[in-house]
């Protein structure tokens, strides 16, 4: 299995070009399956978790092509609308495909993603929706089993804000016969660039980016082109690694507006960010301020940066308190900061950092998607060599990690 060498100490400086949004990319090829006509998608990202989608839709029928950052999908052949087991369990974003399945064939079969290591993650919101559609859902041996001659619009409430599972409902209504409403609806600006792609393949959909989004079915949607949005999360990730290296790097091809909460507390913190129009550049102090900061759905602190915010605290002068409310189980990261000489107290939902003067190298392992990136930015800081184990969650969510990394500067290595 592929490590991670870092040495620590290097001030991050210079320039690095931001990849398209993994999570943008997920729910936006699955909306490829809503046409039988052919979708190009440009500025995706070349990762492990879009690898495993395409082949999901591939022995779904769908013909996929790939150059570069290019992908076109085909699915005017697709015959198989099951998601087996096997490809599901390595990413839970391919409940994606259930909505648009039911959809288009009037029948899926997808399995249950089961939990992770973040927390349960059930998907009762999607199956409740489309439920409400008219779906006849059953969840046997595993797997949810929908089927409906074609979906009605209706009413949709969810209990509480879910990303994925407004994508999933977007995506079936699209194709329903009559009005869908979805309350409480995410505000992600993953949700929007959807709608957008959705919108050019001629669905009619208002409200994307609010928290009330109206789709009015149509017969059929036709192909399209859609560039996928910047990742945000890969952007903020830069801007911490750069941060608590007391650095000042430029991030191009990407944008601080969908970025307000990760900004403000890096000005919080002492950095000065300068954004353009698609750039965003910052210059850290030698040390931080220790920030605090509670996490919830956008526009607020994104979950998905809460684990590199305590990487910078752990360093940062004062005492931060994270506060984590959309998973039960995310501050796996912390045990493996505090190998590295990190000062962590978990209580329930709260972490309670104290800065320390330094960390030291040591071997950790990477446990989850980001908080393998919160080691990656300790481990910038840490003295000495620092060892991440486990890297494939990296290479699920970060393009050419230790490419751009080095390109700024840093001592990084991959063990194979
Ligand atoms: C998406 C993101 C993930 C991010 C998360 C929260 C993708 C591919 N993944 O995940 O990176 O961390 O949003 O911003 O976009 N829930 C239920 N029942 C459901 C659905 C959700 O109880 O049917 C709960 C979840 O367990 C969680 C909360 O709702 O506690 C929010 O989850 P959700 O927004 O659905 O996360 P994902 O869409 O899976």
């Amino acid at each position: 299995m592929d490590k991670l060498l870092i040495e620590g100490g290097a001030r991050l400086s210079g320039e690095v070009a931001i990849s398209g949004a993994k999570n943008a990319a997920l729910p936006i090829l699955c909306a490829a399956l809503l046409t039988a006509e052919p979708v190009t998608f440009t500025n995706v990202p070349q990762l492990k978790d879009i690898g495993t989608l395409l082949a999901l839709l591939g022995q779904m029928g769908v013909k996929v092509e790939r150059a570069g950052d290019t992908v076109t999908l085909d699915a005017s052949g697709l015959n198989n609308p099951v998601a087996p087991y096997e490809m599901v369990k390595t990413m839970r974003a391919s409940i994606l495909v259930l909505g648009p399945l039911v959809a288009r064939c009037g029948e899926a079969r997808v399995s249950l993603p089961g939990g992770c290591a973040i927390g349960a993650r059930p998907v009762d919101q999607h199956i409740k929706g489309l439920q409400a559609m008219g779906a006849e859902v059953r969840v046997e041996h595993g797997y949810v089993h929908a089927t409906v001659p074609r979906l009605k619009g209706a009413r949709l409430f969810t209990d509480m804000v879910t990303v994925t599972g407004t994508e999933n409902l977007m995506m079936a209504a699209a194709l329903a016969d009559g009005e869908t409403v979805i309350e409480n609806a995410a505000r992600e600006p993953e949700v929007v660039d959807l709608a957008n792609c959705l919108v050019a393949m001629g669905a009619q959909i208002s409200g994307a980016g609010s928290d009330v989004i109206r789709i009015r079915g149509v017969e059929r949607l036709h192909g399209a082109t859609h560039r996928i949005m910047p990742d945000r999360i890969e952007t903020g990730t830069y801007l911490c690694a750069a941060a608590v290296t007391g650095g000042s790097v430029r991030l191009t091809g990407t944008s601080s507006c969908y970025l307000d909460a990760v900004i403000d507390k890096l000005m919080d913190a002492g950095c000065e960010v300068v954004s353009e129009r698609d750039a965003i550049s910052l210059s850290a102090p030698a040390r931080l301020n220790a920030v605090s900061l509670r996490t919830a759905p956008y526009p607020a602190f994104p979950t998905d940066m809460q684990a590199q915010f305590m990487a910078i605290n752990c360093v940062a002068n004062g005492v931060a308190m994270i506060r984590e409310t959309i998973f039960e189980n995310r501050f796996m990261h912390a045990v493996e900061l505090q190998r590295l000489g990190a000062d962590i107290r978990i209580d329930g939902n709260t972490a309670v950092v104290q800065g320390v003067a330094r960390l030291e190298g040591a071997t950790v392992m990477a446990t989850d998607l980001r908080a393998s990136a919160s080691l990656v930015v300790a481990g910038l800081v840490a003295e000495g060599e620092t060892t991440i184990e486990r890297i494939y969650h990296l290479d699920r969510g970060y393009e050419r990690l230790e490419d751009k990394l080095a390109a700024l500067g840093a001592k990084v290595r991959r063990l194979t």
